[in-house]
């Protein structure tokens, strides 16, 4: 009992994890999507006032639905806390303690609890609550979306280029804003008589925002502002170009892990040794795909082959169809004879995929002689097993 119990807790705790790729961890995470999404679109709407009683009701009624759903997550969050490894040695009372006072813990408490004010009191969901609930939800999403944690080691990793950046931007904000100040301070004394007000104005052109609230009328004040207006677009780009490398870069090495997980399950990359297989693993794309999905179909041009990680394929030949299973692979014959596809082939259960484009199987060949020389084998002996029409066991088998 205690065994079923606490596998149930570890595997609750694992699909509600963000970074789980389980097929049940990414319907959780749609689900959640599409909750957060509806219960976002309800609260907005119904802030909007002279709406007929019955869309109301309506709407408070899907703003409740959301607030138990987010409420039974709260409670399995709870309840599955101690299998965190971030709480592991202590006692499961203190585990779901800590859990509850940290910001996730908060934050899941903080959306349920003013939902259910005014979804089961039956209070309007007037416009100061529509508010509160797109930043609390808003919050919430924030908290368990993966690119909150990406952006944060971003900005950790850039943190040296975006300082010297950020310098610049408080070198030209200053001396514009003094300089500023001294044109027009005489002429507007209102809107350019202290440094402070001179900054608002500063941080406004800097940023390319440009509200027009305060101009300057002076020629000085002029030639100030255009070159700040310039400045503002060379550090904005330079920002810009800092953060976007940097996402690039975090999302490409989360995506070589998640490469390399499903990558160690086919034996034929595990035989080619570590260096080999790091090379291969950043030419590799994972897809999911759920039951009864086709991935090729026949005739139609091929740009990719496909090797299994998980699950199972049909490939539909005019004879009896062939089931590939984990480990195997196909989409090889199109690449190698450049040919339409020579079957169709649809998953028969939640299959995972490892997919090759034509350009880096091109390139492997040249550099990995002996994958590709696999590869050929095999497509001959299926070239011949289509044309006798009669099956031959595979290399594999
Ligand atoms: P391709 O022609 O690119 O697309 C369909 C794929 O089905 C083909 O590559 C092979 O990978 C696979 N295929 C074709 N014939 C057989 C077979 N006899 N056994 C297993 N797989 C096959």
């Amino acid at each position: 009992m205690v065994t079923t119990t606490s596998t149930l807790r570890a595997r609750i705790h694992a699909t509600l994890l963000h970074s789980n790729d389980s097929q049940s961890g990414r319907r959780w995470r749609a689900f959640h999507l599409f909750a957060l999404g509806s219960g976002l679109l309800a609260v907005a709407v119904s802030s909007v006032v002279n709406l007929p009683d019955l869309v109301d009701r309506l709407l408070v009624l899907i703003i409740a639905l959301v607030a138990i759903i987010f409420l039974v997550e709260y409670g399995l969050r709870l309840w599955s806390a101690p299998e965190s490894l971030r709480y592991s040695g202590l006692s499961d009372g203190r585990a779901r303690l800590r859990w509850a006072l940290s910001a996730t813990g908060l934050i899941g408490l903080l959306a349920v609890v003013p939902a259910f004010a005014i979804s089961v009191s039956a209070v309007k969901a007037d416009s100061d609550f529509a508010a509160i609930f797109c930043i609390l939800w808003i919050l919430k999403l924030s908290v368990h979306a993966p690119a909150t944690g990406t952006l944060g080691r971003v900005i950790s990793n850039e943190r040296a280029a975006l300082s010297s950046v950020l310098i610049i931007f408080i070198i030209v904000l200053v001396t514009a804003a003094t300089a500023t100040y001294f044109f027009e301070r005489g002429g507007q004394p209102d809107q350019f008589g202290d440094l402070p007000s001179s900054l608002w104005w500063a941080v406004v052109t800097l940023t390319t925002t440009g509200y027009g609230d305060v101009v300057p009328h002076t020629v000085g004040g002029r030639m100030v502002g255009s070159v700040v207006m310039v400045s503002g677009i060379l550090v904005l780009a330079l920002m810009t170009g800092i953060l976007a490398t940097g996402f690039a870069e975090e999302v490409r090495r989360r995506e070589y892990l998640r490469v390399w997980d499903q990558v160690v399950k086919v034996p034929m990359f595990t035989e080619l040794g570590t260096v080999t297989l790091s090379e291969i693993v950043g030419k590799l794309r994972v897809r999911y795909y759920p039951p009864r999905f086709v991935v090729v179909r026949r005739d139609e041009p091929g740009d990719s082959m496909f090797f299994i990680s998980d699950g199972e394929v049909e490939v539909r030949l005019p004879r009896e169809p062939v089931r590939l299973g984990q480990g195997g692979f196909f989409g090889e014959m199109a690449l190698l004879d450049r040919l339409p596809r020579s079957a169709t082939i649809v998953t028969t259960q939640p299959t995972t995929l490892l997919v090759l484009y034509a350009s880096d199987f091109y390139e492997i060949a040249a550099h990995i002689p002996s994958l590709v020389a696999a590869v050929e084998k095999e497509a001959r002996r299926r070239r011949q097993e289509n044309e006798s029409g009669q099956a031959t066991p595979s290399a594999s088998s």
